[in-house]
């Protein structure tokens, strides 16, 4: 597998010491990492630094083998690196094809729409919408089809499921899954919904200021209590235990959120939904 993104030792500090510790990980062609961790944990700082939008205290990011850690933001995005924020970054009285023609300087309107027609159906019905009157869901699936536009050869992407039901942000990981399948992307995304970001992802990251655990997603999702102690820490997860995590980073959150929100069993898989 090719590695598209390597990070080594990243660190970030905004003045009042590290929030992001010496973090290292790659991303391979078309892989899915998710990236976890509770709020404060550095995942932001984090992306923010491999895109170049926040300076790095230190260590290095390549894409394809190319050092970028001294280029400014968009020379990384022109390599082929591209952050969907968490603010989803849409203007809402544009209509729909205005921020796809904005994302892409270079596509006629027509690959624009072929594009969207391949990877985000639901979105081609809502052409000449503004951006503020789609739902949730589409307006996140605009925000993905925006930065598609762009050929990215990694995309991060920040808190898709914010302020999405469950049911839908499935149907955004599953879009997530397919394009990564198909267009050999490779994406590192954070996502509040544990169980969810697990089942579509090929790997786990869980950090706290620093890389707690990391693994493959399916033996993350099977030790559950290694998992909740990893995001928590081992005194907020309730008992210690010798599991052979390194959870030695107590950069516990105020107020731990729910691990996830998605936990219900019996919820419909996308196919089965008729929502
Ligand atoms: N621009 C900033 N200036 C100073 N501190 C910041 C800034 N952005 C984030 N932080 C702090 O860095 C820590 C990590 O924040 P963040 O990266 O947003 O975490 P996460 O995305 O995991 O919730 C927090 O303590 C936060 O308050
Ligand atoms: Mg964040």
């Amino acid at each position: 597998m090719t590695t598209m993104l390597e990070v080594s030792d990243l660190s970030v500090d905004y003045g009042g010491g590290r929030v992001v510790n010496n973090v290292s990980f790659e991303l391979g062609e078309g892989e899915i990492v998710a990236f976890l961790g509770p709020n404060g944990a550095g995942k932001t700082s984090a992306l923010k630094a491999i895109s170049g939008l926040v300076r790095a205290d230190s260590g290095s990011v390549k894409i394809n083998g190319v050092d970028i850690s001294r280029m400014p933001a968009e020379k990384r995005s022109r390599l082929g690196i591209f952050l969907v924020p968490d603010d989803r970054g849409l203007f809402p009285p544009l209509p729909v094809h205005a921020h796809l023609a904005l994302a892409s300087h270079t596509r006629s309107t027509a690959e624009c729409r072929a594009l969207v027609e391949e990877h985000f159906a639901p979105l081609a019905g809502r052409w000449n919408l503004a951006a503020g009157s789609l739902s949730g869901g589409e307006a996140q699936m605009l925000s993905l089809a925006m930065a598609m536009m762009a050929k990215p050869k990694v995309l991060m992407i920040d808190e898709l499921s914010f302020g999405l039901a469950p049911i839908v942000v499935r149907r955004l990981l599953n879009v997530i899954r397919d394009i990564a399948d198909r267009t050999g992307v490779a994406v590192l995304m954070v996502e509040q919904l544990v169980d969810l970001a697990l089942a579509v992802a090929d790997r786990g990251i869980i950090l706290r200021r620093e890389i707690i655990l990391t693994g493959k997603a399916a033996d993350l999702a099977a030790d559950q209590h290694r998992l909740h102690e990893a995001y928590f820490g081992a005194s907020a997860a309730g008992r210690a235990s010798n599991s052979g995590t390194t959870a030695t980073t107590p950069a516990s959150p105020a107020t731990p959120p729910p691990i996830s929100a998605a936990a219900e069993p019996g919820l419909p898989t996308p196919s089965e939904a008729s929502e």
